[in-house]
């Protein structure tokens, strides 16, 4: 098989072969096609992130992937050579990167009908992270949810999930956004619109139940828009989040991290909402496995509006 590696920290992704991975019991080996960026893929890489977020080498970086079933590990039942999948492959180890790879049945989905590999590679990993932000963090049940979403990078992987999943789930959603890639929000669902490049975008807007924070926003500029009971749910926890999450008994509104917890079940529900049309991934740009580097360089830039795929 083809993998894109690094050798070391900080170093670009390189092209090498290795013999094709067997898989083990509980795993299926994919034929990859498609696989997404998500910005955990060079940070990870780059070893800026040390301690929290290491990688061992050579490393195969990145999570998201879509293909074909190759092969199915011993006893392993449910699926089928050549059926079409996708998963979040589970733990923090990547190995996403690459034409041949194992992945875990808790983490694997069959593609529902009419998703092709780029959607399915681009949906894992930013959109469990928006469903589990807003459903099991910020509380919203499924269906009549009649709650005020803030969604702040509404634009973005995780952000364009969570418009739609609030829609989805039946909430008024604003979404944070700049002008640029406003329509585009809109499109997808959202009820306002805040254009955080202009002074007092804020006027006017609040208060919200749920503020699902994608972009790494200190919580103490939030809080004052919340209701008494709300939640300011951060998929980027630095100190910040965690110090404010220490008090929360003090105070009658919550800061909490987001932390994804990769999971078939919660794939399915996303692959339901698309069956529904309820959710689209968009596609911000492609690049040949070849190109990983430049597709890292497009995410690290934190300018795409929606996903980043690679083609393999
Ligand atoms: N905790 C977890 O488990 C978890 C899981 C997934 C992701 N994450 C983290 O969540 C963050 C977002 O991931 P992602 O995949 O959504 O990133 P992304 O796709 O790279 O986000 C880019 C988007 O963010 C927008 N943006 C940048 N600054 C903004 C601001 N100040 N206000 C509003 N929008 C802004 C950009 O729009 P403009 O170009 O218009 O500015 C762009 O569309 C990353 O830090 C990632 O590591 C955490």
């Amino acid at each position: 098989m083809k993998a894109m590696i690094l050798e070391a920290y900080g170093k670009e992704p390189v092209a090498v072969e290795f013999p094709d991975p067997v898989p083990g019991p509980d795993e299926v080996l994919v034929r990859v096609r498609a696989t997404s960026i998500n910005p955990i893929d060079w940070k990870q890489g780059s070893g800026k992130f040390r301690p929290i977020l290491t990688a061992s080498f050579p490393f195969i970086a990145g999570y998201d992937l879509a293909g074909e079933v190759e092969a199915l590990g011993p006893g392993v039942t449910g699926f089928t050579k050549g059926q079409r999948v996708h998963t979040r492959l589970s733990g923090r180890d990547g190995g996403a990167s690459a034409t041949l790879v194992k992945a875990g049945l808790d983490v694997l989905c069959a593609m529902p009908e009419g998703m092709d590999f780029e959607q399915a590679a681009g949906l894992p990993l930013a959109g469990m992270t928006a469903l589990q932000g807003l459903r099991d963090v910020g509380g919203l049940p499924m269906t009549g949810a009649s709650k005020r979403v803030l969604v702040v990078g509404a634009s973005g992987g995780v952000g364009h999930f969570g418009v739609q999943i609030a829609k989805s789930m039946g909430a008024h959603v604003t979404g944070v956004c700049s002008e640029r890639n406003a329509a585009l929000v809109r499109r997808l669902g959202a009820d306002a619109i805040v254009d955080y490049t202009k002074p007092n975008a804020y006027a006017g807007v609040a208060p919200f139940d749920l503020v699902l924070d994608c972009v790494g926003s200190a919580p103490g500029d939030f809080l004052e828009k919340l209701v008494t009971g709300g939640i300011f749910a951060s998929c980027v926890p630095g100190a910040a989040v965690f110090a404010r999450q220490a008090i929360n008994m003090l105070s009658s509104k919550k800061v909490l991290p987001v932390m994804l917890k990769a999971n078939a079940a919660d794939l399915a529900v996303l692959d339901g909402l698309f069956a529904k049309k309820q959710l689209e991934v968009v596609i911000d740009s492609r690049y040949p496995s070849e190109q990983l580097g430049e597709a890292w360089k497009r995410s690290a830039s934190g300018r795409s509006a929606g996903k980043i795929i690679v083609t393999w």
